[in-house]
């Protein structure tokens, strides 16, 4: 019997094929889609990059991308590569020069070979300053008509920026074609944000300012950024993070209750609350830099890039009136971690000088996400001394189903042609709004210690509870 949620035949080119975003996530999320048979029955993706590449070493690449950022292609794989590898191919050369064609004659011999009518999809895997040349070079070798394109973040690295590359999307596509990708959204513990909310009246009557006093948003990582430095100092924490995943995350935390959960409704959810984020006070943010990043090979001894932003945003809505947002990422950190907390109100009543980290309702979203809700409970004994309880609901043990990693279940939307955690230029406008006083800051970042929590100026920003993760 035909697999319902299998797509519809198609071609999938994926520009940047040999980039490292390429190597670690899509092509890995790809494979993870043909093992779980989600791909279409028919399909072939078509490499795209600058070098000429000979067939052989690039399925050779593939391959190599497989083993090394994703679960291999041996054992109970091997017979899905063996499969898998026959649908490869590379079309070299400089497409966004006028006048190439080796891309297009390889869409048409996948269209021949392929029958029907398959669906062509443009997966940009470049950084964000060749999106705009690839778009437009897509238009002009007549490949955009029913095609979707794929963009990936930042869409855009300023508010003009952003302007110019939507005016040139919207030149070669229609809305309806394109797919901002964010891959926190594609994150199962994200996508349980809203799940649990809607559908378990005990969170859903929690949900606002009169049950949550903080939420913090955390994503401190140990990793440096040595293997990218060059993408990394034009990009920085703000760009790279801040306003592209932790914004996401908070409007999905924020959002109004969609009139149901079907993509369009969500993803409107999305929009219209990013709308109501009040554009960041420049007091209300923390810039850093990792000590020793200077010294990197690829970074200018001036650089002031931030490798850590904390910062804390106001949502303008009757719900969340008064609650701060505390935003926070960096490189080189204490501990890796992607936490969401709801930090919950005291109830009024006989107790008081409760733990701080009971009453937090968490979403952890790395790994396969993990649902956290920490409680205040009697210590056994005799007395009363009061301790902190946890129940931890590992997403993975929610059904006898495998987590999806977030980059899979992007490419499946995509390819299936769902849109509910695509992102859209009115909210992306609006997050330039918000983000404008940040990146107009010429303030130089803090210096802090490799393996530390960040500037303690940081510390600051969370008042009295502190980031729960570590200061
Ligand atoms: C990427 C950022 O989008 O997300 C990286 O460019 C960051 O700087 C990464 O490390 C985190 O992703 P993941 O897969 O660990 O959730």
């Amino acid at each position: 019997m035909a697999n319902p949620q299998r797509p519809g035949p198609a071609i999938f080119v994926l520009y940047g094929a040999t980039g490292d975003l390429a190597k670690r996530m899509v092509l890995p999320a790809f494979f993870e889609l043909a093992k779980l048979g989600l791909l279409p029955t028919r399909w072939r993706l078509i490499g795209s990059g600058r070098g000429d590449v000979a067939h052989e070493d690039f399925v050779g690449h593939v391959r190599h991308s497989l083993t090394q950022f994703g679960t291999g292609v041996t054992g109970a794989a091997a017979p899905v590569w063996k499969s898998f590898a026959q649908q490869l191919r590379f079309a070299g050369g400089d497409f966004a020069a006028e006048g190439h064609g080796a891309l297009r004659e390889a869409i048409g011999q996948a269209r021949t070979d392929l029958g029907g009518d398959p669906d062509l999809v443009h997966y940009l895997a470049v950084p964000p300053q060749a999106f705009g040349p690839l778009t437009t070079a897509i238009g002009r070798h007549q490949l955009a008509e029913d095609a979707r394109v794929v963009y990936e973040k930042p869409f855009g690295t300023s508010p003009e920026s952003f302007r110019a590359l939507d005016r040139v999307a919207h030149r070669v596509f229609d809305e309806s074609q394109i797919y901002r990708i964010d891959h926190f959204l594609g994150k199962e513990a994200t996508q349980d944000l809203h799940v649990l909310r809607f559908a378990n009246g005990m969170f859903a009557r929690i949900w606002d300012r009169h049950s949550v006093r903080a939420v913090q948003i955390d994503c401190p990582e140990t990793l440096g950024v040595a293997d990218r430095a060059g993408f990394y100092d034009h990009t920085g924490a703000v760009l790279d993070m801040l306003v592209t995943h932790l914004f996401q995350v908070a409007a999905e935390v924020a959002m109004e209750p969609p009139a149901s959960l079907e993509p369009a409704h969500l993803q409107a959810a999305r929009e219209k609350i990013i709308a109501k984020f009040r554009p960041i006070d420049p007091a209300d943010v923390v810039l850093g830099q990792f000590d020793g990043y200077r010294d990197l090979t690829g970074i200018g001894d001036r650089s002031r890039t931030e490798t850590f932003v904390a910062a804390r945003l106001w949502v303008d809505t009757p719900r969340w009136k008064g609650v701060p947002f505390l935003l926070r990422t960096g490189k080189r950190l204490a501990r890796t971690h992607q936490a969401v907390s709801l930090l919950l109100r005291e109830p009024a009543g006989p107790l008081s000088g409760l733990p701080a980290d009971g009453n937090v309702l968490r979403f952890s979203l790395d790994g396969s996400g993990e649902i956290d809700l920490a409680m205040v409970a009697k210590q056994p004994g005799v007395g009363l001394r009061l301790g902190s309880a946890r129940a931890r609901v590992p997403v993975a043990d929610i059904a006898d189903r495998e987590p999806l990693p977030p980059y899979s279940r992007l490419l499946h939307d995509v390819l299936a042609g769902d849109r509910s955690l695509v992102t859209r230029p009115d909210g992306l406008a609006h997050v330039w709004k918000v983000a404008a006083p940040v990146l107009g800051l010429r303030r130089k970042p803090l210096p802090y210690a490799p393996g530390s929590w960040g500037p303690a100026a940081a510390r600051r920003l969370a008042g009295s509870d502190g980031w729960l993760l570590g200061q």
